[in-house]
């Protein structure tokens, strides 16, 4: 295959939830590849954070929430009034790190609601924005971001998982819907990767945390760099034939 399958030169891209964590890896790791990248989060982003010393890359910071219609929806025109086209979507955005972990016998439904409207209604709401672009522009690459968690069932964490479990259903939908314009959607499933809000997190600490790393086939800790490599692959033309598909990158903790 000819290597010019995984060039990203001049291709347009948004991230959402890129303030920090798994987010700002996948911003960087598009600039290296010549990506011109669009920084979402609700939070302030520090575009200082990346390295565009190439000079011939852009990293716009853009504030938004992913969850409101209308700031998707400001988003994208943004995106078009900056770069006239929107070509790789990375829909990373969650309530994620910071997430309190429950038992389901306490969990309140305004906390499923409030996990639920990011982690589920915002990356339908941005899949939907970005693919009305891409069906216009006849291609386009959608990432969505699902978690290990929904194939281990993970305990104490049923809105999270349950909202994941939603973003892989949508990823299926809208690969059938969408393959015939052209455009791929496809789902990251990251295992339990540590990032800086995640070392300050007791989920980085004692037995439980080193058995599950032990478990791995690859038993080592990961880092948001091991996420980037599947993430340029989905958003590259190598990957063209491959859709509604959920590639889980945790060193082979799971295994479907
Ligand atoms: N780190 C892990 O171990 C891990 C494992 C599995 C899946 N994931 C998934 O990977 C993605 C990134 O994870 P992370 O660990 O970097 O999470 P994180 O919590 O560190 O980052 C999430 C980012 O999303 C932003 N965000 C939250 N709500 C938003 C909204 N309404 N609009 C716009 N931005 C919003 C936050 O401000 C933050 O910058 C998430 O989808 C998460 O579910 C992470």
């Amino acid at each position: 295959m000819a290597s010019d399958r995984f060039d990203l030169r001049d291709q347009v891209a948004v991230v959402t939830g890129a303030a920090r964590g798994l987010g700002a890896a996948y911003v960087q790791a598009l600039l290296d590849q010549g990506a011109h990248v669009v920084a979402v989060d609700i939070n302030p982003i520090d575009t200082a954070q990346w390295n565009v010393a190439g000079g011939d890359v852009a990293a716009v910071a853009m504030a938004a929430d992913v969850a409101d219609p209308r700031s998707v929806d400001e988003m994208v025109s943004s995106t078009l009034r900056k770069f006239a086209r929107l070509d790789i979507l990375v829909n990373n955005a969650s309530i994620a790190a910071d997430l309190k972990r429950q038992s389901l016998l306490v969990m309140e439904s305004a906390e499923w609601d409030r996990v639920m409207s990011v982690n589920a209604r915002g990356s339908f709401l941005c899949l939907q924005a970005a693919a009305r672009v891409m069906v216009k522009q006849g291609r386009g690459k959608i990432i969505n971001v699902a978690s290990g968690t929904f194939m281990s069932g993970e305990p104490r964490m049923l809105h999270y998982v349950a909202s994941k479990g939603a973003v892989i259903g949508m990823t299926r939908v809208a690969a059938r819907e969408l393959g015939e314009h052209g455009i791929t959607v496809n789902c990251l499933a990251p295992g339990l990767t540590m990032t800086d809000t995640l070392k300050q997190s007791a989920m980085f600490s004692g037995q439980a945390y080193e058995t599950r790393v032990r478990r791995r086939a690859i038993a080592r800790e990961a880092v948001p760099e091991d996420l980037c490599g599947a993430m340029l692959f989905l958003a590259s033309p190598a990957s063209d034939f491959i859709t509604g598909q959920t590639i889980v990158v945790d060193g082979g903790g799971a295994m479907l």
